[in-house]
């Protein structure tokens, strides 16, 4: 595997710091309740599991499957639901855990569906946000990292499947070109 056209943004040792410190404000955020966390694959596996992990509170988990960009590194501005989740969230405590919000379209969907279905309340946890350029219409109240507009993989994130399992985040220098292997 050629890693040559990647360069490293993020370091294993920077996420799991991050990670600790997000699981400790959510842990503290819900003392005394249960949560759903619900992943959003396949992208969040990783992040999930580390924080999930770090988390204090009793929880189950469960997940989501949209896709918006495909094989492509540009968004399509489609999302499509690929795998619902199973078990019902009303009048419980939900945790949207994503790995990156880019143009926010993804979680404005998902956002909207999961209200409708009446959770005692739902908030989002996002490794990396494009503040930049996102649009989104809820707050992020546990982010990992505010990034520039750059195509990442690693920690679950992939290009054309491949690079999920980094374990850090790292800019794709030169995608018109990919040379996987
Ligand atoms: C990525 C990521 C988010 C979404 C964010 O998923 O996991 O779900 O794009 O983009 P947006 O904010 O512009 O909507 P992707 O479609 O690449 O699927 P994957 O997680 O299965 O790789």
């Amino acid at each position: 595997m050629e890693h040559s056209k990647l360069r490293v943004l993020i370091s294993q040792e920077q996420i799991q710091t991050r990670v600790r410190e997000l699981g400790a404000a959510i842990s503290a955020d819900f003392a005394g309740h249960e949560l759903t966390v619900i992943g959003t694959l396949k992208g969040c596996f990783i992040f999930m599991a580390d924080l999930v992990r770090n988390i204090q509170v009793p929880l189950n988990v469960d997940f989501i499957e949209v896709s918006s960009y495909g094989d492509s590194t540009v968004s399509s501005g489609v999302v499509r639901l690929d795998k619902d989740f199973k078990h019902p969230i009303t009048d419980r405590h939900v945790l949207v855990v994503e790995d990156i919000i880019d143009t926010g379209l993804t979680l404005n969907y998902l956002m909207e569906n999961i209200l409708l279905r009446r959770p005692a309340s739902a908030r989002i946890a996002a490794l990396l946000v494009k503040e930049a350029k996102q649009s989104l219409d809820h707050p992020i109240p546990y982010r990992g990292f505010n990034i520039d507009d750059h195509f990442v993989v690693g920690y679950g994130m992939d290009y054309r499947g491949y690079f999920r399992n980094l374990d850090h985040v790292a800019i794709m220098e030169d995608d018109r070109q990919p040379s996987l292997f």
